[in-house]
């Protein structure tokens, strides 16, 4: 089969129907050699594609009935353990800036309904999410729609570098990125592209909030060891502004150092 075909075929079932071309593609080179049929290429691909897409969330978050935010981040697994602590959360992300800010979050999940913490604290947010489900882009785009909210969802896969820095240059200043557990998924489809990411996005945020998770969502255990290479890769490239932990998430707030060499 022709890799074309192969790709079209893996995005055949409903669930990867949506998902960006960068992200089925970088899916299927993983298992693009001779080791594997054409047809255990697409099911390893679309195994490696429902890991990183489909796990997080409850399948009820994709019927949208106008129910209440908080309705939503009880049903998805990141948001739901944040719940609670959204205010501390953001207040200590922004602090010491001006009230009216620029958030751009990546591998947003459906954090957007998160938006009334920004009012909440004070702050006047323009709010963009990037995300990958096309189902998640849906339902935050509807809801920002319904309640008059400054945001808007973006589709488009956190691979698209040159994409993404052009909705950061058209976004307005003081800007602050958030990439909260996105993390792992990036790493499995493409090993250290998170570094890039992070480096090649830096330069135009003054501040940029990295999150994981410090133990298995599923189990609960902590996984400390498994961190290492990123913080260690944080602390020596950037200015680290702040770093605190709440529910088995961690958080860095980071700025660009001015002199940081380039990867
Ligand atoms: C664990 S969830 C976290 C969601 C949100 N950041 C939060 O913490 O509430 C990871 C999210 O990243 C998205 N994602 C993973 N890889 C992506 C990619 N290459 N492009 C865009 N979004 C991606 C997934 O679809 C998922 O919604």
């Amino acid at each position: 089969m022709k890799k074309l075909d192969i790709i079209k075929k893996i995005t055949q079932k409903k669930e990867f129907s949506q998902l960006p071309n960068k992200d089925v593609l970088l899916a299927f080179e993983n298992f693009n050699n001779d080791n594997y049929s054409d047809i255990e290429k697409i099911k390893l691909s679309r195994n490696l594609l429902r890991k990183i897409f489909s796990s997080f969330s409850s399948r009820k978050l994709l019927s949208f009935k106008n129910k209440e935010e908080a309705w939503f981040l009880n049903k998805h697994l990141s948001t739901r353990e944040r719940f609670t602590h959204y205010e501390e959360i953001y207040s200590r992300i922004f602090k010491g800036m001006n009230k009216n800010l620029t958030v751009i979050d990546l591998g947003a999940g459906i954090n957007g309904l998160s938006y009334p913490f920004f009012k909440k604290i004070g702050f006047n947010v323009e709010y963009v999410a990037v995300e990958a489900v096309g189902q998640f882009i849906d339902l935050m785009n509807k809801y920002f729609k319904i309640n008059g909210i400054n945001g808007s969802a973006v589709h488009l896969s956190l691979f698209e570098l040159q994409e993404l820095k052009k909705i950061l240059k058209k976004s307005k200043k003081p800007r602050v990125i958030f990439l909260f557990k996105t993390i792992d998924s990036l790493e499995m489809l493409k090993r250290d592209y998170s570094k890039q990411l992070i480096s090649q996005l830096s330069p135009l945020c003054d501040k940029f909030v990295v999150s994981f998770a410090t133990r298995s969502m599923v189990k609960k255990k902590r996984f400390n060891v498994k961190r290492k290479w990123i913080i260690t890769f944080l602390e020596e490239n950037f200015e680290i502004l702040d770093g605190f932990e709440f529910s088995g998430e961690k958080y860095f707030v980071l700025r660009n150092k001015i002199f940081k060499k380039d990867l």
